[in-house]
């Protein structure tokens, strides 16, 4: 099958989120099975710079002024960059260094949009028309709208990465997008008097798709749909909905073989995650001992990912054995509080603000556990690292967290199906209970080792999960 997917990010070309991560493997893994596989995507100065050389497929005027768009062979997968250094050669894909969003991303992203439709019908006649455009998150809701509009045969999927990013702009500027106006409509792209490039992607798609099955049916209710719960609801009504749940790209994360740790380990030979622990407690100038509890984060720093419920515990838990160290970076009032602990704590607290692909990968072979204490979670990735690299996920019941957790207790212990700790409600009280749970398990060394000797038997491999998004496209082929 011929297929397009439409992006923002892609790892390792440029990462700002797990949406890379997925856009960095599952199109390998649609490629092994068979399927002849291109990525879109713009030339963002980190994308310039890794992709190697490029060739020039057209150069185009459009709404958004004369751009090119180029090709490239990266590791083996077929990527085409969008070429307009007035759009996208800019340090950060979506905001300035004040966070504040970009003036023109409703014209950034609906170039994305317009390119990847326009590729989808043929634009590349090497390549010919697909069968299936598949788009990621807002900055690709448009394309579905395009495709729509020309009445073109290309099916199209979406998928919802993260519903709270809902790509609102305002409505005058859809004539110099060439979209008509009929499409300024509830049944359509309008969203609360604006455009939703998000809606658009959930309207005109010929199916959606998120990130795991328990954040499929919460965003059909009113609480996590961000406002599209009820459109969400007609198309799980249509059989039209379906949560995948994303896999881990083994050839990046693998404690066996990953390149940015110090002693690779795997379940039979855990000698060598004792050594990352000590390592990282090193690199933190927190004091090299095995038998404090090593909590670790890795995260960006927003509302979503409930660095607060941590904050708000912290000289609870400092209080028994423990070590934390963070590494996050965005919102500067939680970068703030974060610092300030470790300076409260310089012995047991180590905190980096930044982002860091090395130290991500250090600090989670370095841990014994992980926090992902999300107020929501479409899927979560780190906590599927955790797993993989024995470092038990402490973990919100909510969204992908709640589908690859299983938490702690008696029974679970004894069958063997325990793999974390899972907290109910976003509050602080429930996480610090979770904590410290976590805290007497780790006192149980033999239980402790037989848990995360569970956590290591996970299984996410893309190659399933290919498999289930193939079964999708060939549903409306
Ligand atoms: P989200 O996409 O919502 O941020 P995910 O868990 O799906 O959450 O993916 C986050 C990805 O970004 C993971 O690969 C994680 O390791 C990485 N990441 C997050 N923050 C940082 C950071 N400060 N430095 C390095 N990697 C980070
Ligand atoms: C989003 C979500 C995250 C998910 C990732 C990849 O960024 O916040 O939960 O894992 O996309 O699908």
């Amino acid at each position: 099958m011929k297929i397009l997917h439409i992006c923002s990010e892609m790892y390792p070309l440029i990462k700002t989120g797990g949406l890379a991560d997925v856009m960095g493997a599952l199109p390998y893994a649609q490629q092994e099975m068979g399927n002849d596989v291109r990525v879109l995507l713009p030339y963002y100065p980190q994308v310039r710079e890794k992709l190697g050389e490029t060739v020039e497929v057209a150069t185009l005027g459009t709404f958004a002024g004369v751009v090119t768009l180029r090709f490239a062979q990266f590791n083996g997968l077929g990527v085409y960059v969008i070429d307009a250094p007035h759009l996208f050669d800019r340090r950060l894909p979506y905001y300035d260094d004040n966070y504040q969003d970009y003036m023109d991303n409703y014209k950034r992203f609906a170039l994305l949009g317009y390119l990847g439709a326009q590729i989808a019908e043929g634009l590349d006649h090497w390549w010919g028309r697909v069968e299936v455009l598949h788009a990621h998150d807002w900055q690709g809701g448009l394309a579905c709208a395009y495709l729509k509009s020309w009445h073109s045969p290309v099916k199209s999927v979406f998928t919802i990465h993260n519903i709270a990013y809902t790509g609102r702009f305002q409505a005058y500027h859809l004539p110099e997008l060439g979209l008509p106006w009929e499409f300024f409509h509830p049944n359509g792209l309008e969203f609360y008097g604006e455009m939703s490039y998000l809606k658009a992607g959930l309207y005109f798609a010929d199916r959606i798709t998120t990130v795991s099955p328990t954040y499929a049916q919460e965003i059909t209710e009113e609480i996590a749909g961000a406002g599209m719960h009820g459109l969400l609801q007609i198309r799980q009504a249509e059989g039209r909905l379906k949560g995948i749940l994303n896999g881990v790209d083994e050839a990046v994360w693998n404690p066996e073989t990953d390149g940015n740790i110090i002693a690779p380990y795997r379940a039979n030979y855990m000698h060598g995650k004792a050594k990352n622990k000590a390592e990282l407690q090193r690199q933190f100038g927190l004091p090299e001992d095995k038998d404090a509890l090593l909590f670790v984060m890795v995260t960006r720093l927003t509302e979503q990912k409930g660095a607060d419920f941590l904050l708000a515990n912290i000289d609870q838990m400092m209080q028994y054995n423990v070590q934390l160290v963070v590494l996050g970076s965005g919102a500067p009032e939680l970068e703030q509080a974060l610092r300030d602990s470790a300076a409260r704590y310089p012995h047991k607290i180590g905190v980096k603000i930044g982002y860091d692909e090395a130290l991500s990968h250090q600090i989670i072979a370095g841990g014994d556990v992980i926090l992902v204490p999300s107020r929501f979670e479409p899927c979560g990735l780190t906590q599927l690292y955790g797993l993989k690299y024995g470092t038990l996920p402490l973990v919100r019941q909510t969204g992908g967290l709640a589908d690859t957790v299983n938490d702690s207790h008696k029974e679970s212990i004894e069958n063997r199906t325990a793999t974390g700790f899972v907290f109910r409600y976003p509050d602080p009280q429930d996480f610090l209970e979770a904590v410290m749970r976590s805290i007497n398990l780790w006192k149980k060394n033999k239980l402790w080792s037989s848990v995360r000797q569970n956590a290591l038997a996970q299984d996410f491999g893309w190659g399933k999960v290919a498999q289930q998004y193939q079964s999708l496209y060939q549903e409306i082929v």
